[in-house]
């Protein structure tokens, strides 16, 4: 049986860069409020015409090159998103093309902010099982084209940011740069606690005039409910992954890279599970919540900072609707 590893990882945001205060002129809110409350300062949204593709493919370029590969050495491509350019087929087809490649598989999934992790563990099982010998992971995000502006709005749109980021995952060739561990899971017992109901497929017609008077093409949150689940599902991945891998003791992780929904949900997991503030690398001030890319671009920027090196014990952990989470264990 073969073990995988993570041989490049790249990133891409769009250049448009929106403020707090930018928020704050189309909305009721403050500077002030959403930096107390979740750490955000700013946050990139995509400019007229640019598209979850292009960000993917510029992340994935980047991904492939630092791997030392061409785009024709990829065999297979995972695409995570909650926000696909099109209703179908899925973004990771679009991607391919712009790749240059030709027949090979292509799969979309859907886990929202856990679809980093849940990517991860489908290529890990691919290498695993050499069905797969090298796998192109991307998670990509445009959440600005579909964010109510209005005030109506203002608890979930300050959050969201539009990024991508990507890893090329290929076989481990020793055992010190490998994916140790994958837990995933779901409870689908609160799904509506996060959703966008519209449009959808469960509804006929799928969008409705009367449906977008009520703002229900927009996303909802409870966002104190989300916050609960959060803290207390993170916290039980990191340990789940952590009896998995025999790692007795906290100090032996030397990087926790958490989902990037909240500052103040990973400082809360920090302290919960005993981390040092300097041993959990965070980014969500520059760039907001970007789901599914949220863990490969706070991750790329730990490694281009020299917070991760070769051969470091990282932990990936996120928490998400559905609700899912899981963690990954990673011997970068
Ligand atoms: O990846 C998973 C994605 N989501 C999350 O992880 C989010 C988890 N939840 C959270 O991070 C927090 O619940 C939020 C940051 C979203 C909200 O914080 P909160 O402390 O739960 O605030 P709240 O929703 O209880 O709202 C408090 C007040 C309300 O006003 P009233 O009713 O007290 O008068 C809101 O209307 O703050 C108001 N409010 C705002 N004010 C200014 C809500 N959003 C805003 C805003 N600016 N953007």
């Amino acid at each position: 049986m073969y073990r995988s590893r993570i041989m490049g990882i790249g990133m891409y945001v769009p250049s448009r860069v929106v403020t707090n205060h930018d928020l704050s002129t189309k909305m009721e809110t403050s500077h002030e409020w959403i930096v107390e409350r979740t750490g955000i300062e700013e946050r990139r949204w995509v400019s007229e015409g640019e598209t979850g593709t292009d960000l993917a493919t510029k992340a994935s370029r980047e991904a492939i090159e630092r791997a030392g590969l061409q785009p024709q050495d990829i065999d297979l491509i995972i695409y995570a998103t909650l926000s696909p350019d099109f209703m179908f087929p899925g973004t990771a087809v679009f991607v391919q093309r712009a790749l240059g490649l030709k027949e090979i598989p292509c799969l979309d999934i859907r886990q929202q902010c856990t679809g980093f992790i849940y990517g991860l563990s489908i290529a890990d099982a691919y290498i695993r099982s050499g069905v797969f010998k090298t796998i192109l992971m991307i998670g990509s995000e445009v959440h600005s084209t579909g964010l109510d502006v209005s005030t109506a709005g203002r608890d979930i749109t300050v959050l969201f940011g539009d990024g991508a980021g990507a890893v090329v995952i290929g076989r481990a060739t020793d055992d010190k740069h490998m994916i140790l561990s994958t837990h995933i899971h779901a409870d689908g017992s609160e799904a509506e606690i996060l959703w966008t109901e519209y449009p959808a497929s469960a509804r006929n017609p799928r969008i409705s005039a009367e449906a977008m008077a009520e703002r229900k093409h927009y996303p909802s949150m409870n966002g104190k409910k989300v916050f609960k689940h959060a803290v207390t599902r993170m916290p039980a991945a990191i340990m789940e992954g952590m009896m998995a891998n025999g790692i007795k003791s906290i100090d032996e992780i030397d990087m926790v890279i958490p989902h990037q929904a909240n500052l103040r949900i990973n400082q809360m997991v920090g302290k919960m599970i005993g981390m040092p503030e300097h041993k959990m690398h965070n980014n969500i001030m520059k760039y907001g919540n970007t789901t599914a890319a949220s863990i490969p671009i706070c991750a790329h920027e730990a490694v281009q900072l020299g917070k991760i090196k070769p051969g470091d014990l990282v932990c990936l952990v996120a928490f998400g609707a559905g609700l899912t989470w899981g963690s990954a264990f990673v011997r970068w």
